[in-house]
């Protein structure tokens, strides 16, 4: 994808124009293995046989008790799956593998310092430290089913045990991302109502201790002032002595849980039976608003989809390692990392750092060390791996029969090299495209079964039914290649069940522009509306386009430009702020911000740099902007309106169009001289 090929106005208007049509096909060694290969698959997961045909995805659990009903719509669009029926998501991913599977690896950790040894937990290691902990939680932390704790801890096995243990209690977790600002996370205590916060004393960043309670230190004041108090802070230990936590205790709150542990060696905590439809945990997400939303997922439906797509189209089989290169603290990491690939009882590997440290082998040399034989990452590392080592992987003794790509739409040149150099030629690569609220995949090629084509996505997979309208809402006819509104036509397990404590914006968001009658409680009036303008080729595949709301995908995940705007007016001197994604060769897109001063403030580097800096200290380093600039005036309509489009246009070195409508059209000129 070059620069001159994109015109970008919203992230939506990206116009990419591939003019690949070449199909690849699964080699017969995977097919012949693969636990999907079906000729009847359509037909069994046709609309007409919709909702019973997510029972087959539910049977791949264990249930305490099976449902009443598979589907309840009662509450629409609060879709209730497989209602009545009882379970525990840690049972499912830990108890249930005891029997035959006791001594198996279900977790590899591996460090991002090489000298320190990867770590393989059991699944009886892994049940031993689930229940010790869950015991910590229940008696020391006081955590009831029901309960919200927050957790911000960076990739580690116990960031599994500690989500395990909470699912084992019926605790919802909300785990933030690590690498999310103190301020980020003091926002998602607040919003979750959590008391408790679950940390870790520190990890390693390309070769950097980082100090990572100090954060959640601060993120406790910032919860504090917002009007949540956190009142234990739970401190996992990974370097005793080296960092904050000797030192910063604070008394009364904080916990170390290591020293902690020792009074619950041997205990054993059972399992609480909860309904399919209460909640399992919650994934905060970028909207429209400068507030992340918690998507609050449930926890039979969830666990039974994605289970079925770790299965069918990820191809996990119990003997398989599985590496999935995503942080735990998304959705991907959610779903592939921990609850699909541990329900199916495979080993999954779990990698703490940077993919290219110490050098362009070190993922080659993970994936040859532990017999990888799955692999699952996003196109931006992806593309960072190709550019700073194009010919590694040849030298590492690995073999991959599928991998995986997730988050932004992959350039076939990139897929090409991922295809030839990472999967050596003989693996399938599965295009998986969908979002934190849909739990697990909407849209992929079947490995087993469909050629792959690279920069589409696949068909909607079994059982999920897209449908695309045009602006209007009418139905954009299939396989018309004309790009529309994606949406799906059906509820599915995997889906968010709410926005936690915003129902209207739940139903308003995603279920708004096609409802035409919202008192109905026939599913068929309440398509799914997912934010992305796709299109369908003739072959049923789809190619997604990109967003269609306010939101910029910057390394395959979700930024809102109202967020990065409102940090950005936290600086005093801020008057206005407006962000458009500026395409970049590794990170798909990256934000760039445009702000105007108050009256009686002038521009300076200092200021620059301090606008900069606060949309780091309020979201995190992910959200950092390509450049600030601080113009005049913001080109806007006649009724005051920001033009984001004729700033993207600027940004991109695309054509502005007729600016003369403006009220103020002088500035355009203006604004590209100090840009360019
Ligand atoms: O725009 C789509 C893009 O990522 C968005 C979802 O982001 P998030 O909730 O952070 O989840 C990322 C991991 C599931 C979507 O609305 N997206 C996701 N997968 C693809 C994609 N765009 C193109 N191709 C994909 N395979």
């Amino acid at each position: 994808m070059s620069d001159k090929n994109i015109v970008a106005t919203s992230d939506a208007e990206i116009a990419v124009h591939w003019q690949e049509e070449d199909y690849f096909y699964p080699p017969p060694s995977f097919i012949h293995q693969a636990n999907l290969v079906d000729e009847t698959i359509g037909d069994r997961f046709s609309l007409d046989k919709f909702p019973e045909y997510y029972k087959e995805f539910a049977e791949l659990l264990t249930w305490y008790k099976y449902w009443d009903e598979v589907l309840d719509t009662s509450d629409a669009p609060c879709w209730k799956w497989f209602r009545g029926g009882k379970l525990n998501a840690s049972f499912n991913c830990i108890d249930r593998h005891l029997t035959e599977n006791k001594n198996k690896t279900a977790i590899h950790f591996v460090p991002e310092l090489e000298e320190e040894r990867v770590l393989h937990v059991t699944y009886q290691e892994l049940f031993v430290r689930v229940n010790e902990f869950a015991a910590l939680l229940r008696d020391t932390a006081k955590l009831k089913r029901g309960d919200r704790v927050t957790i911000h801890m960076p990739m580690s096995a116990e960031l599994p045990i500690t989500m395990l243990a909470c699912a084992r209690l019926g605790i919802i977790h909300s785990v933030v991302f690590g690498g999310f600002s103190a301020s980020a996370c003091a926002d998602r205590i607040v919003d979750s109502n959590s008391r408790v916060l679950i940390t870790m004393d520190a990890y390693y960043r390309s070769g950097k201790l980082l100090d990572h309670k100090a954060v959640d230190d601060e993120a406790c004041v910032l919860a504090e002032k917002e009007g949540q108090k956190v009142d234990t802070l739970l401190v996992w230990q990974r370097y005793p002595g080296r960092m904050s936590t000797k030192t910063s205790l604070v008394g009364g709150r904080d916990i170390v849980v290591n020293e902690e542990l020792k009074n619950y060696y041997g205990a054993r905590v059972k399992p609480v039976q909860m309904l399919a439809e209460e909640p399992l945990f919650l994934m905060y997400t970028s909207g429209t608003t400068g507030k992340p939303k918690g998507a609050q997922h449930g926890t039979g439906g969830y666990l039974a989809y994605v289970t079925a797509m770790s299965k069918y189209i990820q191809d996990i089989h119990p003997e398989d390692v599985y590496w999935c290169m995503a942080d735990i603290g998304w959705i991907t990491g959610h779903s592939f990392i921990v609850y699909g690939p541990l329900a199916l009882g495979a080993s999954t590997v779990i990698y703490e750092g940077v993919p290219t440290y110490p050098d362009a082998g070190r993922c080659w040399r993970i994936a040859q060390d532990l017999d990888v034989n799955i692999f699952h990452t996003a196109p931006t590392a992806i593309r960072a791996l190709r550019k700073v080592g194009p010919d590694e992987p040849a030298k590492y003794n690995y073999h991959f029969k599928h991998m995986t790509t997730v988050g932004e739409p992959i350039e076939p040149e990139v897929w090409k090299w991922y295809h030839k150099v990472v999967g050596k030629g003989k693996a399938v690569i599965v295009d998986t495209y969908w979002q934190t609220e849909t739990g697990g995949f909407l849209c992929a090629s079947l490995p087993g079964m469909q050629p792959m084509k690279p920069g589409s996505t696949g068909p909607g997979v079994p059982g999920i039914h897209t449908i695309i309208f045009d602006e209007n809402g009418n139905i954009i006819p299939r396989g018309s290649g004309k790009a529309g509104n994606i949406c799906i036509q059906n509820p599915w397990p995997g889906c968010f069940q709410t926005i936690w404590g915003n129902r209207k914006r739940f139903v308003d968001t995603y279920f708004g522009m096609y409802n035409k009658n919202p008192s109905s409680k026939d599913w068929r009036d309440w398509p799914y509306l997912t934010g992305d303008a796709a299109m369908e080729a003739a072959d049923g595949y789809i190619r997604i386009l990109g967003r269609i709301d306010d939101v910029i995908n910057v390394s395959g995940h979700r930024l809102g430009t109202k967020e990065i705007e409102s940090a950005a007016l936290t600086v005093p001197e801020i008057a206005e702020a407006a962000v458009v994604p500026v395409a970049h060769e590794i990170k798909g897109k990256e934000p760039e911000l445009y702000v105007s001063l108050k009256p009686g403030f002038d521009p300076s580097p200092e200021l620059q740099k301090k606008v900069a800096d606060a949309v780091v200290t309020q979201i995190g380093k992910i959200a950092r902007c390509k450049n600030v600039w601080i113009v005049p005036d913001m080109p806007k309509t006649r009724s005051g309106k920001i033009m984001r489009r004729v700033l993207g246009a600027i940004s991109n070195r695309g054509d502005v169009g007729n600016v003369m409508t403006l009220a103020n059209p002088e500035i355009v000129d203006q604004i590209k001289d100090m840009v360019s």
